[in-house]
C-alpha cells in the first residue's frame, strides 16, 4: 500500500477571523490589518494551521464587507494594502497559511462597474441582471424571487414608467452579478491572479452555488411567505445550485494550478444534499467545501454520527476530505445553539439559524456540551474550521439593543429577523471592562457593544486558568497533529444509543450526549477530556479522547 502525505489542506485546522470583530489597532472601535497583525502570535499559539479573514475590501458596509467595491484593495478603514501584504508574510513566518473570501456572486452597488451601469454607459449592464419589470408600468419585479435578507430580490431604478430593476439575491446594496457574460469571468479570475501573486494561499467562496442563474430568470415555483434562509436554497430553484456553476471553477482550478505549492479553494455552497455538494468537489473543480449538517446538528449522539457517516461519505465519492464546522459569522453561536432544549431531528427548513425555541438559554450546559463538540469536531478526519471566540465559548449575544443592530437582515424582514449581530461582537482580549482591550483605550465603543460580564471570558482571564476552554482547545490542536492528523477511518463503538465514541489507527474520541455517565474501557489513557476529572466514567455533555498502551485490535 502506497502512503501519500496529505496536502495540508486536506487536514488543516482553519481559524476564521471575522477582521471587524477580532482586535482594533487604532482605536475606532473596528477591528482591522493592525489589530490582526498585532495578534497573529496569538493565533500561532493557539496551534492553527490557516486563517481565513472575512472580506476586507474597501466596502460601503451594506452587509459587512460581503458587498465589495473593489476587489484589489483593503477597505480604508481596515488598513492599506501594504499592512495586508505585511500581514500575509508575517503570517507565512509563523507558519500560518493565509486565506481570503472571495465574493463573487454580486459586487458592492458602488463598485465601479455597477455605477457605470447606473449610469447607462454602453456595454455595462450586462454584467448585471437588469430586466424590465411586470405590470402595465413594469412597476412589479420582473420574477417573483426573495431576497435571502428579506423582501423581494429586485430593487428599481426610478419610477418613470418602464425603468428597469436589478437582481440583488441578498441586500439591495448587492446587485449579483451576470456570470453568463465573459467579462465577468475574465476579472474574477484576474482578481484570484491578484491575490495569489501577494501571496495568498487560497480563497473561501462565499455563495459558491450562486452566481450562475437558470436562463431567463423564470419564476420560482412554490414562493414561501417568508424570506427563504441562508440555508433554505431549496433544490430546483433557479437562482441556487445550476449546473453551470461548475464551468467557472474549472476555469478557477486553472488559475490555481498555475501556482506552485498549488492555491486551494473551499466553497460556502449551501445545497440540499451531500450528492450535490460533491458536484463541486470533483477533482477539477474545488479543492474542499463546508459541510453544513454538523452546524446544525442537534446535540444528540445518533444524529451526530448519522451527519459525520454522510459527509465522510459524500466526500469521499469524489475524493475529496470532509470539513467541519461548528459555527460562523452567519450563524447563532454554538454554546447558544446547544444552550437550549434540543430538536429530535436533523434541523431542516426549520432552522432559525440554530436559535432552537424560546426558552431561557442554559449557557454553563450549552459550554459544556461546546467544549465537547470541539473535541469531537478536532478528532474527525479532514479539515475543521473554528470560528473566532469558539476557542472562548463566547455566547450569543441575543439581547443586544434594536438601535444598535447592524445586519441588514434586520431591517429587510420588517424587524422581525434579528439576524447575525449576536454571534459577531468583538472579541474581549484582556481588562475587567469594555472594550475588553479589543481597541487601546478604556472605554472605547466598539462598533457592537460587549456585554458586561466578558471579562471572564476574556483571553487573559482565560490564559490564566489551565480548565479555561481557550486551554482546552490549545491542548487538542496540539494532541491533534500526534493522535488524529493522520489517522485513518472513523469506526464506530457500540457503546450505547446516547454515545458518539469511535476509533481512528488505535486511538478513541467519546462523546457522551445522554443524561447518565458513561463508563470508559478500563485499559484506556485519557489524553484530554472536555471535563477536569473523567475517572473511567464520563459524564452527560462531555467528552474524552482515549489512547492504549496495546493496540486495540
Ligand atoms: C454569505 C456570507 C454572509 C453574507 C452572504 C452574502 O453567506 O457568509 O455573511 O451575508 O454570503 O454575501
Ligand atoms: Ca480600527
Amino acid at each position: 500500500m502506497s502512503v501519500t502525505t496529505p496536502s495540508w489542506w486536506q487536514t488543516a485546522v482553519v481559524y476564521q477571523v471575522y477582521i471587524r470583530s477580532f482586535a482594533d489597532g487604532n482605536g475606532d472601535g473596528i477591528g482591522d490589518v493592525a489589530g490582526m497583525r498585532a495578534r497573529l502570535p496569538y493565533l500561532s499559539q493557539l496551534g492553527v494551521d490557516a486563517i481565513w479573514i472575512n472580506p476586507w475590501y474597501p466596502s460601503p458596509m451594506a452587509d459587512a464587507g460581503y458587498d465589495v467595491a473593489d476587489y484589489r484593495d483593503i477597505e480604508p478603514s481596515y488598513g492599506t494594502l501594504d499592512e495586508a501584504q505585511a500581514l500575509i508574510a508575517e503570517a507565512h513566518a509563523l507558519g500560518l497559511r493565509v486565506l481570503l473570501d472571495i465574493v463573487p456572486n454580486h459586487t458592492s452597488d458602488e463598485h465601479a462597474w455597477f455605477r457605470a451601469a447606473l449610469a447607462g454607459e454602453p456595454g455595462t449592464r450586462q454584467r448585471y441582471h437588469f430586466r424590465t419589470g411586470r405590470g402595465v408600468d413594469g412597476e412589479l419585479p420582473p420574477n417573483n424571487w426573495q431576497s435571502v435578507f428579506g423582501g423581494p430580490a429586485w430593487t428599481r431604478i426610478g419610477d418613470a414608467p418602464g425603468s428597469p430593476w436589478y437582481l440583488h439575491l441578498f441586500a439591495p446594496g448587492q446587485p449579483d452579478l451576470n456570470w453568463d457574460n465573459d467579462e465577468v469571468r475574465s476579472e474574477f479570475e484576474d482578481i484570484l491572479a491578484f491575490w495569489f501573486d501577494r501571496g495568498v494561499d487560497g480563497f473561501r467562496i462565499d455563495v459558491a452555488h450562486g452566481l450562475v442563474k437558470e436562463a431567463g430568470l423564470p419564476d420560482e415555483e412554490d414562493v414561501l411567505d417568508t424570506a427563504q434562509t441562508l440555508v433554505e436554497h431549496r433544490e430546483g430553484h433557479p437562482a441556487w445550485d445550476q449546473d453551470g456553476v461548475h464551468e467557472v471553477y474549472r476555469g478557477w482550478r486553472a488559475v490555481a494550478q498555475r501556482y506552485s505549492p498549488e492555491r486551494i479553494f473551499i466553497a460556502e455552497a449551501w445545497v440540499p444534499s451531500n450528492e450535490r455538494l460533491a458536484r463541486y468537489l470533483r477533482p477539477d473543480e474545488l479543492h474542499t467545501a463546508f459541510q453544513f449538517d454538523f452546524l446544525r446538528a442537534p446535540w444528540r449522539a445518533e444524529l451526530l454520527r448519522a451527519v459525520v457517516d454522510d459527509a465522510i461519505a459524500g466526500a469521499a465519492t469524489v475524493g475529496a476530505p470532509p470539513t467541519w464546522v461548528l459555527s460562523n459569522h452567519d450563524v447563532t453561536r454554538t454554546v447558544t445553539r446547544f444552550s437550549r432544549s434540543q430538536p429530535t431531528h436533523l434541523v431542516g427548513t426549520d432552522w432559525e439559524r440554530g436559535r432552537w425555541g424560546d426558552e431561557d438559554p442554559d449557557h454553563i450546559l450549552g459550554r459544556k456540551r461546546a467544549r465537547a463538540a470541539a473535541l469531537l469536531q478536532l478528532a474527525l478526519p479532514g479539515t475543521a474550521y473554528v470560528y473566532q471566540g469558539e476557542e472562548l465559548a463566547l455566547e450569543e449575544i441575543e439581547d443586544l439593543p434594536d438601535e444598535v443592530r447592524q445586519d441588514p437582515t434586520w431591517s429587510q424582514s420588517g424587524f422581525t429577523d434579528v439576524g447575525r449581530d449576536g454571534c459577531r461582537i468583538p472579541l474581549p482580549w484582556n481588562a475587567t471592562s469594555a472594550p475588553y482591550g479589543f481597541a487601546p483605550d478604556d472605554g472605547a465603543a466598539t462598533w457592537l457593544p460587549q456585554p458586561a460580564h466578558w471579562a471572564e471570558h476574556s483571553v487573559e482571564a482565560q490564559d490564566r486558568d489551565p480548565d479555561s476552554t481557550l486551554n482546552l482547545y490549545r491542548s487538542a490542536l496540539r494532541l491533534r497533529h500526534s493522535l488524529w492528523r493522520d489517522a485513518g477511518d472513523v469506526k464506530w463503538l457500540d457503546v450505547g444509543p446516547e454515545v458518539a465514541a469511535f476509533e481512528r489507527g488505535g486511538v478513541q474520541c467519546w462523546v457522551n450526549t445522554g443524561e447518565t455517565d458513561v463508563r470508559l474501557p478500563e485499559v484506556a489513557t485519557v489524553a484530554l477530556s472536555s471535563v477536569r476529572a473523567v475517572d473511567r466514567l464520563l459524564p452527560p455533555d462531555a467528552a474524552a479522547w482515549l489512547t492504549f498502551a496495546e493496540p486495540t485490535e
